[in-house]
This record gives structure tokens, sequence and C-alpha cells, in this order.
């Protein structure tokens, strides 16, 4: 190795040229192989994925979202019914320690955890090139067109290696390729580590062709997959071993790749059938066609929004990972890594969510996609005490919700098994389904875990349900409303009317239940005094979310002229749900009484769930409530919360509910300045920490958040922008009501803004914080308080000019 002060001089030089080719709003781009998968270049198709490390020898790890680490387990506690019934005692007597207890030994499942996500394997390419000989070296990730490029010199040889994950093909494309021709060799080889049945290599007629078969565990009845890349070189010769495809003397190499998994395919001849058609439709139609139109459909995706936040002048030239080292001093010189953040967090979602029907979809888990680990953090499962809601915050505003399909699918898939655990668990048999803290691809409903401040938690579907609501809300879908969303909130609905219990005066009251992950100290005169717990009864944030379940099953009545018990029960229920309570510091109260918090500073934001995603506590609803929420907010990050990737991109969507654009940006630097590894994801503490994708999602909600809002019945332009954000443009976010949202501002002010209804529907436009008054709509003054809602029908445009001096 040459030394690493020349080299990285080197590489400086060459990055100063290099960095002409690339947007510092659309390319992740560095100067050096990934030293680690959170350096990697992550691409996906939505089933499959590939992260990029570019290194002298090749490595893609691989993943298909089916992979996980067995079959479905049936894993409720025998003891649960009667624990439920004894715990729930307890608390309504206030032993709080002992209904803790009892929820650990008899409610608790076991095993305690579902299945996990596991990875693939990986794609080895051995070009036979020592790493210090490589000159020039780039590699890159487009966020705009989704692909991944590595390139570099070798003894004056230009290599390209270019990674394509194609939705409309089904597949993963390469294309390997050298300045000279017989300039490449390469050896391919699939590696897996675990469970391998057949690893094999052979070249038929001039096609390499890789198979990999694997179960996933040694379970009975494992999930298997084959996967298989196909290989053409333009000139040179292919030959293989019995591992390897080896091709020599080529001037390109081209690689086809699929995976068929028993979940989607319980016939493997019939996956492996699939699997042959793809490939071989994809020889035929070559490299260039496969990548024009997966680029094609990837960008009318990303294409649908553009986000201008200021430009960056040269801090923005540098490579990615510097560009991280930077804005840790000084983030107001790099605006753009906002915006390049915002841009990835809309390419992860696409690559990680897509539908894919005829097959069940899978949504993103808490990696997304990727992942390199047999044991990875928390399983990669789907966590809802808010990490699976908060994936889909950016769907429906960043105007990608068809990204939203999967999780219909997995929750179709959960409510079988919920509504088996409902009548198990709870002895609730009315169709209602139940969903305790995570889920896996089988729908496990069971409790997870074995911690009084999670496992006991039957609010999953509550929750969900409001990501459901809010599809409809921003499409109008009134077909998807009918088929699909009203039936998962009409069972989530009903386990409620069941499982419910009246206490405290009269109110319908959740219990044994929590404050996702927090904990307070028993008071006195309840057991045992002074110990920390987290069971309770009625947690504010369960009522918050039954408040905006019941709120939700009365709209899709309404909409869809649904008349009957579920709409009796609905209004009856909601009327008997005890409304937020105020504490002695004028904060929302987290627990039915004001109990000291083990951690004030605790990262989730469970009791304010009301302010962002839901409505109940916003400024425009309630100023009483929202100015509660605040004082619980701000005294959550006094004392250190924020303290997560992901729970710091929530505050950032709960200021901009609050309608406090500086304080959104002072947390978009915080998040910026800690969070992201080399490759942008999300982590837990910093780069090193365990990756989650939540957090990325999060923050390019509340980027979308910061800049329009529509949850009050009011289209809002511009509700919290940041002083630092003076001017800038905005096209393609999405409004509730199906308004498509272009903005373009100046000097911290609006200076025209264009909204289409794609539905139609009543439209009332707020600009700012109000009180720049007077604007015009379409020419016409316009002032909602006097003037009323526009009536707009599907295809009108309506065009927004502040009048000045206004
Ligand atoms: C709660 O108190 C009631 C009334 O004193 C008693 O009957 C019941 O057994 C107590 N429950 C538990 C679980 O101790
Ligand atoms: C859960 O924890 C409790 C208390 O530590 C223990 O008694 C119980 O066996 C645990 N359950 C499982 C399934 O591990
Ligand atoms: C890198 O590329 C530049 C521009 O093409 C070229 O001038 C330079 O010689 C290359 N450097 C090396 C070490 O090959
Ligand atoms: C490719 O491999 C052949 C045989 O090992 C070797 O002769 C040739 O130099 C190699 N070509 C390159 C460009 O490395
Ligand atoms: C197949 O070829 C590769 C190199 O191309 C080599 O590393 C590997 O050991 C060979 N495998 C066998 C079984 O010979
Ligand atoms: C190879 O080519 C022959 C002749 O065209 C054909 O019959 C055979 O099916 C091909 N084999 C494979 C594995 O494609
Ligand atoms: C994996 O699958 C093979 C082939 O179906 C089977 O024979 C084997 O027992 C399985 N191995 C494990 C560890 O489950
Ligand atoms: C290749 O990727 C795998 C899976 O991500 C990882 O475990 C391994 O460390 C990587 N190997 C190298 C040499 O980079
Ligand atoms: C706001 O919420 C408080 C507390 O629940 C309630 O008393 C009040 O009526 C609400 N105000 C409005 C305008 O709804
Ligand atoms: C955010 O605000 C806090 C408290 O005022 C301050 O200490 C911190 O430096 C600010 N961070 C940024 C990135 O502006």
């Amino acid at each position: 190795m040459i030394p690493n002060v020349l080299r990285l001089a080197v590489l400086s030089a060459w990055a100063h040229f290099a960095s002409a080719q690339f947007n510092p709003s659309q390319h992740s781009w560095y100067t050096s192989p990934a030293a680690d998968f959170a350096a990697s270049l992550p691409i996906g198709n939505g089933r499959l994925a590939a992260a990029v490390w570019g290194s002298a020898t090749e490595n893609v790890t691989l993943n298909e979202n089916s992979i996980w680490s067995g079959p479905f387990q049936d894993r409720l506690n025998p003891n649960a019914y009667q624990g439920f019934l004894e715990a729930r005692s307890l608390l309504q007597n206030g032993s709080m320690t002992d209904a803790g207890q009892v929820t650990l030994m008899d409610m608790a499942s076991i095993p305690t955890s579902p299945r996990e996500y596991h990875p693939l394997g990986e794609l080895r390419l051995e070009f036979g090139h020592m790493e210090e000989d490589m000159v020039n070296y780039t590699r890159y990730l487009d966020t705009h067109k989704g692909n991944a490029v590595v390139e570099y010199e070798y003894r004056g040889v230009k290599y390209t290696r270019e990674y394509i994950a194609s939705y409309p093909a089904g597949l993963l494309a390469v294309r390997l390729s050298a300045s000279e021709p017989e300039g490449l060799n390469v050896s391919c080889s699939l590696v897996r580590s675990r469970y391998v049945i057949e690893r094999s290599a052979s070249s038929p007629n001039g096609t390499g062709t890789l198979r990999l078969r694997a179960n996933t565990s040694d379970a009975d009845n494992p999930i298997s997959f084959t996967a298989e890349a196909r290989i053409t070189s333009d000139g040179g010769r292919i030959v293989s071993n019995s591992t390897n495809v080896v091709v020599r003397g080529a001037s390109t190499v081209d690689i086809f790749f699929d995976t068929a998994t028993s979940y989607r395919h319980p016939d493997p001849e019939e996956g492996e059938a699939e699997i042959d058609r793809k490939l071989r439709s994809a020889l035929r139609r070559g490299y260039n066609a496969i990548k024009k139109s997966a680029i094609a459909e990837y960008t009318s995706l990303t294409g649908r929004v553009g986000l201008d936040l200021g430009a960056s002048g040269a801090a923005g030239q540098l490579p990615t990972d510097v560009r991280l080292q930077n804005y840790q001093a000084t983030p107001q010189s790099d605006p753009e890594l906002a915006t390049l953040m915002f841009n990835f967090g809309r390419h992860s979602l696409i690559a990680s969510s897509r539908r894919t029907y005829p097959t069940r979809g899978l949504p993103a888990n808490l990696q997304g996609i990727w992942n390199q680990d047999y044991e990875p953090a928390w399983g990669g499962k789907y966590t809802v005490d808010v990490n699976l809601q908060m994936n889909y915050w950016p769907a429906e505003v960043t105007n990608l919700a068809d990204m939203f399909d999967p999780v219909l699918d997995l929750m179709e898939t959960v409510v079988p098994r919920g509504v088996d655990v409902a009548k198990r668990m709870y002895r609730c048999d009315n169709g209602g389904y139940v969903l305790h803290h995570n889920t896996d691809l089988w729908g496990d409903a069971a409790p997870v875990d074995n911690g009084t401040t999670w496992t006991m938690w039957p609010m999953g579907s509550a929750w969900l349900s409001q990501n459901l609501i809010e599809h409809y809300r921003f499409t109008r879908d009134r077909r998807v409303l009918r088929e699909r969303i009203w039936p998962l909130l009409q069972s989530a609905a009903r386990f409620y009317y069941c499982y419910l219990f009246e206490f405290d005066g009269g109110y319908s009251s959740s219990g044994p239940s929590l404050s996702p992950e927090n904990a307070f100290v028993v008071p006195a005169g309840m057991a045992e005094a002074g110990k920390d717990e987290g069971i309770d009864i009625a947690p504010t944030m369960d009522n918050a979310l039954l408040h905006e379940l019941f709120t939700s099953v009365i709209e899709t009545c309404e909409a869809l002229d649904i008349t009957g018990d579920d709409l009796d029960n609905a209004k009856k229920y909601l009327g008997k749900i005890k409304p937020p309570q105020i504490g002695t510091q004028g904060q929302i109260l987290e627990w039915r009484q004001e109990y000291e918090e083990a951690d004030p500073g605790h990262r989730h934001m469970s009791p304010i769930v009301g302010l962002y995603p839901g409505s109940q506590l916003t400024p425009l609803v309630n100023q009483t409530l929202a100015a509660a929420a605040k004082v619980l907010l701000d005294r959550r990050i006094e004392h250190g919360s924020g303290s997560t990737g992901w729970s710091r991109a929530w505050t950032m969507s709960l200021y901009a509910r609050l309608l406090d654009g500086d304080a959104v940006w002072n947390h978009t630097q915080a998040f910026l300045q800690t969070y992201p590894s080399a490759n942008l994801w999300n982590t837990d503490s910093g780069p090193g920490s365990a990756f989650q994708i939540d957090g990325n999602f999060g923050f390019t909600a509340a980027i979308a958040e910061m800049l329009l809002q529509s949850h009050g019945g009011v289209v809002h332009l511009l509700p919290a922008l940041p002083s630092a954000v003076p001017t800038g443009h905005v096209s393609g976010l999405v409004a509730r009501g199906n308004f498509v949202v272009e903005m373009e501002w100046a000097g911290g002010a609006l200076t025209q803004a264009t909204i289409k209804a794609r539905s139609g529907g009543e439209l009332t436009i707020r600009v700012q914080d109000g009180s720049r008054g007077v604007f015009t709509v379409n020419g016409e003054a316009y002032n909602a308080n006097n003037r009323g809602p526009i009536s707009a029908s599907a295809g009108d445009s309506f065009v927004i000019v502040p009048v000045a001096g206004g």
C-alpha cells in the first residue's frame, strides 16, 4: 500500500476534477472504496437490493426482502389470558410493580422474538486489480436515477462498474467495462456463509451461470431460495469451474441477477421458472435496454419532487464523506447537504418498498431492505411503536403514495394472526385484530421481547391505522379505501370495543399497557413506591391513538356511506376516550397521573403523537393543547432527547407542527452533524452504531413538513420556513385532498405558488403565519376568513401570488 498521506493528496487532486460531474443535491460520491457496510452504495427495486462496496475485489451485499430466519411461529404464552386478567386487576388496585411482573411472566411470548431479516449473500467480482494501483477512483450513488457506479483507472485502462436495480424487469443488472478492447478479466461468484444447499457455476453455450440455493435456518420448513446470475460478455471468453464464472479478455461483461424465495413461490420449480424467464428476457433485450427502462421508470418517481434549499458553492463540491465531516463545524456553508439527505430518503423508499403484485409485497423494515447480518440490530423486523410508521411518513407528502402498497399487503397478512391472538389472549372474538410492538413477514401479532417498557402494548394496529387513513386523505382513492383500508380499520377498531374497560370515572381505558418505551417512578400510595415501572392503564399515547382511530373510522364511514354498528360504536367510543391532560408544568401528561418520569429526556415522543403525525395537538386545531405539547417537547429536548437519529428526525417534524422553522433547522443541522454514516444511512448514535432507516425517512418527511402542511383542513404554504433558508423552491409536494403544490420563496417570503387539484374538492389556503394577509388566487383577492374554501375540480390549477405591500 502507498502511504496514506500520499494517497490522500492524489485523491484530493482527483476529487476536485471529479466533482464537476456531480450534483451536490443528487449524488453521494466518494474517492475510495467503502470501508464498511455503512459506506456502501445502496440501491434496490423494492424486492431485491444491492449494497455496492466498490472494493478492488468487488463485494456486493445482496438482499431479497422475504429472506427471513424461518417459518411462522405461534409464540403465544399459554398463560396470556390469565396474566392479562391478573395484571389488569393489579393495576386497578394500584399494584404497579406486581402488574409489571405478571406481564413479563405470563404475557411475554415464547420464544420472545419473531423472525429476523437475513442477508441473501454476496456477489464477488475478482478483477486481479491491486487496490494501491487503482487511480482516479470515484464511486457514486445517483439518488435521482437510482443507480450506482464505480470508476477508476488501472495501468492506463479505465474501468467502470455500473449497477442497476430494475423494477420493470424485476432484477439487478451489472455492467463491467474497460476502455481497452480485451482489457477486462473478471471472476464472478455468489457467496453465502450459512445453510447453503447448492453453490455452482457453469458456462453452457458461452453464457455464464451462477447458482446459489439455500435455506435460511435449520427450522423445519425453513424459508428457502434460489438465486441466479447470468453472465454474458462482449469479446473475451467465458469459462467456469465449480464455483466461479471466469471471463477473460472482454471489453464489457453484463450480469443479470434474480432470486425467488419460498415465501413468494412455495413451489421451487415455479420460482426457478420465474427466474429463468426474467433472466432469459434480460439477456435477449441486453443491458442497455434494461438500464434505459429502469432509469426511465425510476426518474418518473424521483422526478415528481424537486427541492432547492439554496446552493452550497464550494462546500458542496466535495465528496460526501468530506462534506459530512465539514458540516460538523460549518453547517451553514452546505445547505445542499439537507437537500441531498431529503433526496436520499426518497431514493431509499423507492428502493425498499414497491408493489410486487401478484405476490405479496413487504414494506421497508428497520434497515429498509439492506442488511448484511444474520443477527441484525433488533432483528431488522417491523417495529410498530414508531419505526414502521415513520418509514412511511414521507410517502404521501413527497408524492410516493404508490410506495405504500406493501404496507397494505403486510397488514392484510397480520390481520388473521391478530384476530387469533385477540381471541386467545384477550377473549375478544368479534373479528377484531390486535398487534403488539413488532411484527415480521408472517404477520406475527403476539407480544415481543420481555420488558415492562415495550412488550405489553396492544396498540400497534391503532398506530398503523393512522398511516392507513392518511393514505386515503392524501390520495382520495376511494377504491383502495373501500377494498383494502376499510377492512383493516374496521377490524382494528373492533378489537378495542371488546378490549377497553371502564376506569377512571367511566373512560374507556387500555391496560395493561405502556408509553413506549419510557418508565415512571411508582408514586407513594401505589406498590412499590420508588421503583421504575412501565406498565399502567390508559397512557396518554393510547388515548391519542384511539382518538385518531375512531375518528378515522367515522371519516371512512362517511366517505363510503357506511352506517350501522361500526359507525355507531366509533362515535360512542370516541366520546369515551379521555382527552389529553395538562400537568403542573403546563405539559401534556404522559400517563394517567403526573408520575415522575424515569427519563424526562426519553427518545420516544409518545405522549405528543397527537402533534405529529396526529393532529389533535396542533396549533391550528387547538392552541391550548399545542402549547402543552410544546412544553413537553422542549422539556424532552432540554433533558437530552433527540438522542437517536429517528428521535431527532421526529423532533424536526414536531417543531414543524409547532410552526417553529428555526427549531426545525436547528434539529436538521444536529441530525446531519450527528447521525449519518458515510453513505448517509441514519444510525442510532452516530457512525459505527446500528443502522436504522427510519431516521432517513423521518428526516425527509420533516423537510416536507417544514414547507407544506395540510392536516387542519387547510393547505398551509411555508408553515415553518427557517430564517436560514430564505430563498428556495420546491415542486411536487402533496397536500391532503390530493393537491400538488409548487412554491417559490425569497427573502423568507412566498413569491409564488401553484396548487394543482388531482382529485378536486374543497381547498382552503393559508400562507406562512397567516399575517401576510393579502394574496391573490388566479388573480382574485383571497381571504380564507371571508371567502371560505375554493371548490376545485380535478385538473384545476391555482396560482397564488402575494400582493405587494399587502
Ligand atoms: C384487587 O382488589 C380487589 C378488592 O380488594 C380484590 O378482590 C382483588 O383480588 C385484588 N386483585 C389482585 C390481583 O390482587
Ligand atoms: C420474561 O421475564 C420474566 C421475568 O424475568 C421471566 O419470568 C420469564 O420467564 C420471561 N419470559 C420468557 C419467555 O423468556
Ligand atoms: C486522472 O485523470 C486525470 C484527468 O483525466 C488525468 O489527467 C490524470 O493523469 C489521471 N491521474 C492518474 C494518476 O492517472
Ligand atoms: C487477463 O488474463 C490473462 C490470462 O490470465 C492475462 O494474460 C491477461 O494479461 C489479463 N488481462 C488483463 C487486462 O489483466
Ligand atoms: C475457481 O476459480 C477461482 C478463480 O477464478 C478460484 O479462486 C477458485 O478456487 C476456483 N475453484 C475451484 C473449485 O477450483
Ligand atoms: C445451448 O445451445 C444448444 C444449441 O443451440 C441448445 O440446444 C441448448 O439448449 C443450449 N443450452 C443451454 C443451457 O441454453
Ligand atoms: C435445507 O434444505 C435441504 C434441501 O431441501 C434439506 O435437505 C436440508 O435438511 C435443509 N437444511 C436445513 C439446515 O434446514
Ligand atoms: C463483503 O460484504 C459482506 C456482506 O456485507 C461483508 O460481511 C464482508 O465483510 C465484505 N467483505 C469485504 C472483503 O469487504
Ligand atoms: C382544546 O383542548 C382543551 C383540552 O382538551 C379543551 O378544553 C378545549 O375545549 C379545546 N379547545 C378547542 C378550541 O377545541
Ligand atoms: C440548537 O439549539 C441549541 C439550544 O439553543 C444549541 O445549543 C445548539 O447549538 C443549536 N444547534 C444548532 C446546530 O444550531
